[in-house]
């Protein structure tokens, strides 16, 4: 599971965080789901995602992240995905295991070199969750994913849709307004919209600075409620 510093209480978002508190319920008790969170850069999605690792105590959390520069480098996301699950993958039979195992690089089972049948690994992908879900219920964290390189998200998408009547929680956060068309057809979506307005004030106050009540209130009416803008644009008007 991945260490990551705790991250400072989020600044509303009830409805969101309602909505996730309610998936990780449903999956404890064994029929999990999907839900995906749209929404501009800064505007708190990867936040959320921290809220979900750290509301699953009892969960194990699986995360990977797209990277804008291994989008064409085929199951790099999967590789960060499944690796903590090495030994459940390892201990299948190969007729279950052989092409993730060869994707994410754990076996040369694929051959010298061939690519891995796309289809047989979102399969694999799909009954590897499934097993390890059986002893401990799975948290899902894919951030980024409009870099996703093609063949991992087509493999997470296809497992997500799929795996609803397993403790397997899915949260898939994508920035909206990139070319590329990363859609998700089939599965729940939440638009992440700019915080409301005493909602922002509150967390432009946490973000320290001393500013003149024109400034503030200059500063609230450009970040439009953006939480990335409101902790960075103090700072860039001090320092200019
Ligand atoms: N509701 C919130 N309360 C407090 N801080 C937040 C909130 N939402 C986002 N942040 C902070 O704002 C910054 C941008 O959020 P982030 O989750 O990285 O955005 P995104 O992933 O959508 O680009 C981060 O520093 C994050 O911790
Ligand atoms: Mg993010």
């Amino acid at each position: 599971m991945s260490r990551r510093p705790t991250p400072p209480a989020l600044v509303g978002r009830e409805r969101e965080r309602a909505e996730i508190d309610d998936l990780l319920a449903r999956t404890a008790e064994g029929a999990g789901g999907a839900l995906v969170l749209r929404g501009q850069p800064g505007i708190g999605k990867t936040a959320l995602l921290d809220h979900a690792a750290a509301r699953a105590p009892g969960a194990l959390v699986l995360r990977t992240t797209g990277v804008e520069h291994e989008s064409a480098l085929a199951f790099a996301g999967l590789y960060d995905l499944v690796g903590p699950l090495t030994d459940t993958l390892l201990a299948m039979p190969p007729e279950r295991s052989a092409a993730l195992a060869a994707a994410v690089g754990l076996s040369e089972a694929a051959g010298d070199g061939a690519v891995p049948d796309r289809f047989r690994v979102a399969t694999q992908l799909m009954m590897l969750l499934a097993a390890a879900a059986e002893r401990q219920p799975l948290l899902l964290l894919v951030d980024d994913a409009q870099w996703l390189d093609r063949p991992s998200s087509d493999a997470v998408l296809f497992a997500a849709r799929r795996l609803r009547a397993e403790a397997v929680a899915v949260l898939i956060a994508v920035r909206d307004g990139e070319p590329g068309d990363f859609t998700t057809p089939g599965l729940a979506e939440l638009l992440v919209e700019g915080l409301p307005g005493p909602d922002a004030a509150a967390l432009l106050a946490r973000a320290g600075q001393d500013l003149a009540p024109t400034v503030r209130a200059r500063l609230l009416d450009e970040a439009h409620g953006n939480p990335l803008a409101l902790l960075e644009l103090p700072g860039s008007l001090i320092r200019n």
